[in-house]
């Protein structure tokens, strides 16, 4: 729209300049024109005149001449007229005319002086006249004058009409031009462009109408749709052979998994059945700055993973809409298509009161069950009024999700996290047909931790109303399967891993989440790319060490800190040239504890700094800020290692994701052993976070790593990755939910 508006801007400039121009000349002809015939007319009149008066002049008979006067004012319409003496005396001067200006007199004085007919225009009460002075003759000398005031005020009446009819004109020629203008560029450039902008679109997504043809009335664009329309075809050829290749490996679940093997399989399974994702977090947040209205992906684990099986398998994801700018881009059933780019699947937002979002998200979510999960030394707080707006929102969403799932017959409903762990009885209670899996993304307490919560058994048979509970590692199952038999009255099968109660069967499994592996997003690292980065952030340092996680107390960013510390003193030769960055992004900050959380790392990054710094180089850089997929990329190819030392973590994808940036297999993770990623990247420096000194020997160590064995280790890694991505965790998800 911009740029349209720039080109009728500059068409109008120049049909504007042009129009002046031509205008200009024309005004300035016709005003030469009418000032000559004036003159002309003007110097006839007074000939004539003083024709008449010369021979009374000499008489001197002033009534006579009154008289005369008088009626050639009257006969030729003259706005006036005079006759002086050679002393500039009147003799005559006409009732109509105005007072003599000073420099009508001096008109009259140059005519007399110079024995020429003389003239001028002035302004005489307001109008402009034309004043022409005739030098009256005795035979030969001059002895007086002859005044003649013509009203020259039709001229300029007559060029102002010429400049209005002429911007008239511009005005109307401007408007219609525009409008042709934004015609053709419609016509011949939007819309052939849209159309194959849409066309390739549904080629790329793989849409219903990829096999109509590509046309285009536009002739400048045939040459191109020619192109294209090849391109189209092969990618579609290339879309073909790959379904095919997935439906004849669907069945081994061990080979590589990628979106379109899941995209085939989640056809073949679920034959039709929309998948209902449910989680606190919504994928895409909207905000408003100023009147531009934008959006991120939120920093979730969760999200990182659930989001690639979404784009993968459409269906509908329900989430809290929390961005400030959520309903102004839903429709009336607070729905919106994403991603914003390309929609694959429908977002359907709930909203929340404050009071509710205190209550259920903040206080029992965030203050009570995350530090109950979380073996992070932190107590959980548990309010009464808390737990009451826990319970109302966990309705709400199984009211919204029954509404969703009216006319579906067995659908699959996949609720995500400690957020909504009621709702699976909820929605069991209502829809027993419905096929109902939790998973849970944080760690499982052991059930003395567990025992603590004042409403444990309230939540545990919420969970239990779930067909299939998934948890990260075996552990996490173990300790809920045991808290369950403990807390409360169940049938439970350690062989099969099932809970019975009240005649419904839950089975508990896990399922170690994942990231899109490989993501199609990889960039090759490039020479330049540490040194672009360390001038971006201002500091000079030879080998970087990274750690990214939101600010939250249980992901060790302390402890990381003072291993940094440790490491420093220990081995000094790496000061002055060895950075460490961490990039923290806010999280709940509506709760105290991260508050003063973010005000202790900050305390502790400067502390330490101070200690070490120098002239243009710091130990740590510390980036408070929400960094996004892209953004990271940039910052795990440039760490020589990856520092990710949680106290406690259900998985870390942060770990993961690390590793899948590395596609040059360079760089080394270290890992805590509490993150549940350290069951899998059994290649990664495995160090106990809450140990100083041993994490200050694996940052040395990881330093020190030859190429060849960060390769073998990074290689290692990757391979894990990629055979266990999360298009295999949903595949294996899917199918024992729907086996069940
Ligand atoms: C963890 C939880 C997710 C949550 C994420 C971010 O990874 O398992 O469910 O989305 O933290 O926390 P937030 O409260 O910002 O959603």
């Amino acid at each position: 729209m911009k740029q349209i508006i720039a080109v009728l801007l500059v068409i109008v400039t120049i049909i504007g300049l042009i129009v002046v121009a031509f205008t200009v000349n024309q005004v300035g002809q016709e005003e030469a024109r009418l000032k000559s015939d004036l003159l002309y007319r003007s110097t006839l009149l007074a000939e004539s005149l003083k024709e008449t008066i010369e021979p009374n002049f000499v008489n001197k008979s002033e009534i006579y001449l009154q008289g005369v006067i008088e009626r050639f004012t009257d006969k030729e319409r003259f706005a006036g007229l005079g006759i002086y003496d050679n002393k500039n005396k009147v003799i005559a001067f006409s009732s109509t005319a105005p007072e003599a200006t000073s420099s009508a007199t001096q008109i009259i004085v140059n005519a007399m002086d110079s024995d020429k007919v003389t003239g001028d225009f002035e302004t005489q009460r307001g109008k402009k006249v034309y004043v022409l002075a005739v030098p009256l003759h005795d035979d030969k000398s001059v002895v007086g004058a002859l005044m003649v005031i013509q009203n020259a005020g039709y001229i300029d009446d007559r060029l102002t009409e010429i400049w209005k009819n002429n911007l008239i004109r511009l005005l109307i020629q401007a408007s219609l031009l525009s409008f042709a203008v934004v015609l053709l560029l419609r016509w011949i450039i939007y819309e052939p462009i849209r159309g194959l902008v849409e066309t390739l679109k549904l080629a790329r997504m793989g849409g219903p109408e990829q096999n109509s043809n590509m046309q285009t009335s536009s002739f400048f664009f045939r040459p191109l749709v020619k192109e294209i329309s090849n391109i189209r075809n092969s990618l579609m050829e290339a879309r073909i052979s790959a379904s095919e290749e997935a439906r004849m490996r669907l069945e081994k679940l061990d080979s590589p998994w990628t979106a379109e093997r899941l995209k085939e399989f989640v056809k073949d399974i679920l034959k039709g059945r929309t998948i209902f994702m449910v989680s606190n977090r919504e994928p895409y947040i909207h905000t408003k700055n100023g009147g531009n209205i934008n959006y991120y992906v939120p920093a979730s684990g969760m999200v990182t993973a659930i989001e690639p099986v979404m784009q993968a398998c459409g269906g509908m994801w329900i989430a809290h809409g929390s961005g400030n700018a959520d309903k102004l881009v839903v429709n009336q059933s607070s729905k919106i298509k994403v991603p914003p780019e390309e929609p694959k699947y429908t977002l359907r937002r709930i909203w929340l009161t404050e009071e509710e979002e205190k209550g259920y998200y903040d206080g029992f979510s965030n203050e009570g069950l995350w530090p109950l999960c979380h073996i992070a030394h932190n107590r959980p707080t548990f309010r009464k009024e808390d737990w009451e707006e826990y319970k109302k929102v966990n309705q709400k969403f199984a009211d919204t999700i029954l509404i969703e799932i009216k006319n579906q017959d067995r659908p699959i409903v996949l609720i995500q996290d400690f957020h909504l762990a009621l709702v699976p009885r909820m929605v069991k209670m209502q829809r027993p047909g419905a096929v109902i899996g939790i998973f849970w993304h944080i760690p499982f307490p052991n059930p003395e931790s567990f025992s603590i919560c004042p409403w444990k058994k309230e939540i545990l048979d919420g969970m239990l109303g779930a067909d299939l509970l998934g948890f990260q590692t075996q552990l996490h199952c173990n300790n809920f399967i045991e808290t369950v038999g403990r807390e409360l009255e169940a049938l439970i099968n350690f062989e099969q891993f099932t809970v019975t109660r009240s005649n419904h069967i839950s089975f508990v499994k896990p399922f170690p989440i994942s990231i899109s592996f490989p993501n199609g997003s990889e960039k090759q690292n490039h020479q330049n790319e540490k040194e672009e980065l360390t001038k971006k952030l201002g500091i000079k340092t030879k080998y970087i060490g990274l750690g990214i996680d939101r600010l939250d107390y249980t992901k060790g960013i302390l402890e990381r800190l003072k291993a940094i510390e440790i490491f420093l003193y220990k081995f000094p030769s790496y000061q002055r040239v060895f950075t460490f960055i961490q990039i923290a992004a806010p999280s709940r900050t509506k709760v105290k504890k991260y508050r003063d959380f973010a005000i202790e790392v900050r305390k502790e990054t400067e502390r330490i700094n101070n200690i070490f710094k120098a002239k243009d180089w710091k130990p740590i850089v510390l980036l408070e800020q929400y960094q996004d997929h892209t953004q990271i990329q940039e910052f795990y190819r440039s760490a020589d290692f990856c520092l990710i030392t949680p106290l406690h973590d259900g998985m870390n994808l942060v770990a993961k994701e690390y590793v899948a940036a590395r596609n040059d297999e360079k760089g080394v993770l270290i890992l805590s052993q509490y993150a549940g990623a350290s069951r899998e990247l059994k290649e990664a420096l495995i160090v106990n976070p809450y140990n100083g000194e041993q994490t200050a020997e694996a940052i040395k160590t990881a330093l020190e790593l030859s190429p060849s064995e960060q390769t073998k280790r990074m290689r290692g890694m990757r391979e894990v990755i990629k055979n266990y991505n999360i298009y295999r965790w949903s595949a294996e998800l899917l199918k024992t939910i729907t086996n069940l």
